[in-house]
């Protein structure tokens, strides 16, 4: 993050301002900017406002995309196959839009949940800060390594669909978006990284590793502001969490947990367990009838330990 590394900030920077409009920005050039901005400001701990008087949270709100990409079905995709450069390029591309995403999902939660403290407010805009460092990085990669852009490729169209769901909740947007869509990514990376290894892309490799330690800190941020939340509403964080895999009728994953990294998360071993239960029930294994894909960072990637990723599966 170069382009605005030596202006100075004013007394009067407004945090909230500038956060919706890196969310609402539509080019990559923009959004990357506005971030920037915002990442100063909390760097030296400007800008006063608190998100209490914006109204985030009285309009419809849908991330923005850079012209031109193409949203579509699952299905439209197909499958990536990573020995192929192409297959290898349209893996990280789709891994891109989940990061493009994961930015708009964390101004969302600090700008609309007006209920919590700022603190709160303030962590989710450093992880915006953060999640568009993942996308910078993912796409420069793509581009020198692979000559393509985020756009180049069709993206999964269903993405926004857990926040919409969660709008009103945050007990709920924290336990699905961070808990669940996200946690997920922390089990599918480490094959994801084993499988660009393999088939010569190291440097891809080590953007995910990266990835991937940053996202245990995300994880466990909604942990920590989830049982929060539970708190203040009386509530068993981890009853709760399960009521609410029922009720939002979030879909079983055939996919291995990544222990290690749920428990640095917060996850405790009784909710491990039971997930692992949860996992292992095939009962209703129609996955996709609620809309959901069954793993992946965000809930959006499906990947095969063999090398072979069927990117962007049911949303
Ligand atoms: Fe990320």
């Amino acid at each position: 993050m170069t382009h605005v590394a030596n202006k100075a900030l004013t007394a009067s920077f407004s945090l909230t301002k500038t956060a919706s409009d890196a969310f609402i920005a539509d080019t990559v050039d923009e959004k990357l900017y506005l971030i920037e901005r915002l990442a100063l400001a909390l760097k030296f701990d400007e800008g006063t406002d608190d998100g209490k008087t914006l109204g985030w949270a009285d309009a419809l709100r849908m991330p923005a995309y850079p012209k031109g990409l193409a949203l579509v079905s699952p299905r439209q995709v197909g499958r990536r196959r990573l020995g192929t450069a192409r297959g290898r390029a349209e893996l990280i591309h789709a891994i891109a839009h989940i990061e493009w995403h994961a930015i708009h999902l964390a101004i969302d939660a600090a700008l609309r949940f007006e209920v919590m403290p700022k603190r709160f407010m303030l962590d989710w805009l450093g992880v915006a800060v953060e999640e568009a460092g993942h996308f910078s990085m993912l796409n420069q990669h793509l581009q020198m390594n692979y000559q393509v852009s985020y756009g180049d490729f069709p993206a999964h169209a269903g993405m926004w669909d857990m926040a919409r769901k969660t709008e009103l909740d945050v007990v709920a947007r924290m336990a699905l978006v961070p808990r669940v869509l996200e946690a997920r990514g922390l089990d599918v990376t480490s094959e994801m990284i084993l499988g660009l290894m393999r088939h010569g892309d190291p440097e891809g490799a080590s953007c995910l590793a990266l990835i991937l330690k940053e996202e245990v800190r995300h994880v466990w941020l909604g942990t920590y502001w989830y049982r929060y939340a539970c708190t203040l509403r009386g509530l068993d964080p981890e009853a709760h969490f399960f009521d609410l895999l029922k009720k939002f009728h979030t879909p079983r994953t055939h996919v291995s947990m990544n222990i290690l990294a749920r428990q640095l998360a917060g996850f405790s071993q009784l909710e491990l367990d039971q997930l692992s239960l949860l996992g292992q029930d095939r009962s209703t294994p129609n996955n996709e009838r609620h809309g959901e894909s069954n793993c992946g960072p965000n809930g959006a990637l499906n990947f095969a330990p063999d090398g072979e990723a069927n990117s962007l599966s049911q949303a």
